[in-house]
């Protein structure tokens, strides 16, 4: 049987009584889907005790975001996570998690100027400082991460070396719809039309994958192809299409080494993210 429980407090006093072994922790945001099911699955799978938590984290959201309008489901959640094979749901409110304004603030230097953080300024300082606490609060011996959020992973990877958290972070491929549309608990603001066409979105990435498989090494051309593609078969405004290494997130002038082509394209309530690797380890024939 799976247990919700409401405060810190309550979590660390019941991991602290039972026979935890390893633990495998699942932060989520609620609203949940495939995606971060198969996160669950993976802890349950390689942990004896699995712990998920649903915290809509109001640092991490900025004035004019979606905080107030975020879905939530709590019940539907909770099933779901229970399905899982989750042991405990933690699912704190804001006041026991910041009883008072913090008296510390974190902020990551690096990583973070590029692709999402560059429109959400402070957004990752939002995220890893939820995460330091969520960390401290549940002790896990690995945490699970979805690749949809390649920069959110990265900075994370980037968090807990610098801070020495003996953490392993653990990133797992993107869930996908069946017409390729990555999984997300933001794509229910999608009109009908603009669900039609924002699987576009992946299809751009591809077709741009295509162009680098055929040789092209040249950052600009790759984009280029994505960038066309989301322009002519999307009503959405591209936010941003960039192509850095992975995980350093670094500008490349040509792509010789592991990267990631990304993109973030706006719809009238939605602002979606997707991305893939290219692996340039292949040398050219
Ligand atoms: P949230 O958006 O709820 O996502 C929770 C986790 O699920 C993240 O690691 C995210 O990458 C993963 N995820 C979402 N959609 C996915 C998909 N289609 N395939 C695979 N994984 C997917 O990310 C957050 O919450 C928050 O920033 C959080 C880390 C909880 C800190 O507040």
């Amino acid at each position: 049987m799976m247990e919700i429980i409401r405060t810190p407090e309550e979590l660390q006093k019941k991991l602290k009584q039972s026979q935890t072994g390893e633990i495998g922790f699942v932060p989520t945001m609620g609203f949940l889907h495939e995606g971060h099911l198969s996160l669950m699955e993976r802890a349950v799978k390689e942990n004896q005790t699995a712990v998920a938590s649903i915290f809509v984290n109001p640092l991490q959201f900025g004035p004019n975001e979606d905080f107030e309008s975020y879905p939530r489901n709590e019940e539907r959640d909770a099933e779901m996570a229970e399905q899982a094979g989750i042991d405990y749901l933690f699912i704190p409110s804001a006041e026991t998690m910041y009883p008072k304004e913090m008296s510390i603030e974190l902020h990551m230097k690096k990583r973070t100027n590029v692709l999402c953080g560059k429109s959400r300024p402070g957004h990752f300082d939002g995220v890893v400082a939820v995460l330091a606490k969520l960390f401290h609060i549940v002790q896990p011996d690995r945490a699970y991460f979805g690749q949809k959020d390649a920069q959110q992973l990265a900075v994370i990877q980037a968090f807990v070396e610098d801070l020495n958290f003996p953490i392993d972070i653990i990133g797992v491929p993107i869930v996908r719809e069946a017409d390729g549309l990555a999984k997300s608990s933001r794509n229910v603001y999608l009109s009908e039309t603009e669900r039609a066409e924002a699987p576009q979105i992946y299809q751009a990435l591809k077709a741009a994958e295509k162009v680098f498989a055929k040789g092209e090494r040249n950052p600009d051309r790759i984009i280029a192809a994505a960038v066309e593609m989301i322009n002519r078969s999307t009503t959405g405004t591209i936010d941003y299409v960039e192509l850095l290494s992975y995980p350093e997130l670094e500008c490349l002038e040509t792509v010789g080494q592991r990267a990631i082509l990304a993109a973030a394209v706006k719809f009238s309530k939605a602002r979606l993210i997707d991305n893939l690797i290219l692996e340039a380890d292949q040398p050219l024939q």
